[in-house]
């Protein structure tokens, strides 16, 4: 399953340039049952199978260092946003396990694991791709992976949303591009984009601008936008 994603684009680049590095560990391979079973029934009954302590802790013990940290992805853990991939991109050595069919024996969890991690609210069949989605996602932010900047205006930065982004043709359809975008007038630009920002914010996740640090510039601009807000929601009534 992670070959794919290992092999192409970003990720395979910073791998090939070292600044990454990515060891799959196969769980099966540290059974020491004679047909690498992993998993077992649960205790007190129910469908599915449990996937066992001891493969688990002996996979661990294979790759831990002093500086791991130990996540498991999981339905139960925190859910997973850009603050808590900036935590990672921050770490060493991270070994994440993925688990399988009903999940994973809690004795492991409380034993091995330091952090659990959600992709969201909904079930997964295994944790392979909330794995792959960490393992993006936090690579992305380590120095060297992207061009220098890449991320600084992207969406959650600074608690926004990123503004909308055009490309060529400048006329689509009949749609055109912003004009100021063909301004060549940086400050308007930036500008532009910044209020662009704050207007699908607040329109979509209010809830980030929680984290935003504002300027006087970004209260000026929350300022026009509830005032445009205002004048819309008038002229909607006749007023
Ligand atoms: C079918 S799920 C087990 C779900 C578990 N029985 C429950 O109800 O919480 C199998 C594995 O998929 C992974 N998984 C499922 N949903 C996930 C999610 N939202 N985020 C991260 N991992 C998930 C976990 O590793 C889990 O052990």
């Amino acid at each position: 399953m992670f070959r794919g994603m290992l092999e192409s684009s970003i990720i395979s680049r910073a791998i090939n340039n070292g600044i990454v590095q990515v060891n799959l560990v196969n769980i099966r391979d540290f059974s020491l049952d004679k047909h690498r079973k992993v998993d077992d029934y649960p205790f007190g009954g129910g469908t599915g199978m449990i996937m066992s302590c001891e493969p688990i802790s002996r996979a661990i013990a294979s790759v831990r260092t002093q500086s791991s940290r130990v996540v498991y992805m999981s339905p139960k853990g925190r859910v997973y946003n850009q603050r808590i991939a900036e935590e990672y991109a921050a770490l060493s050595h991270v070994i994440i396990l993925c688990g399988h069919y009903e999940g994973v024996d809690q004795r492991v969890i409380d034993m091995e694991v330091d952090d659990e991690i959600s992709l969201g609210d909904f079930v997964l069949t295994g944790g392979e791709i909330a794995a792959m989605a960490l393992v993006d996602s936090v690579s992305r932010l380590i120095p060297g992976v992207l061009p220098e900047g890449a991320v600084k205006e992207e969406s959650f930065n600074g608690g926004l949303l990123e503004y909308p982004q055009y490309t060529r043709p400048a006329v689509y359809k009949g749609v055109e591009v912003p004009p100021v975008l063909l301004s060549g007038n940086h400050e308007m630009i930036r500008r532009w984009r910044r209020k662009k920002a704050f207007e699908i914010t607040m329109l979509r996740r209010p809830d980030l601008l929680a984290d935003a640090k504002l300027s006087q510039e970004d209260l000026q601009i929350i300022f026009e936008l509830e005032c445009e807000n205002i004048r819309y929601s008038n002229r909607k009534e006749g007023k």
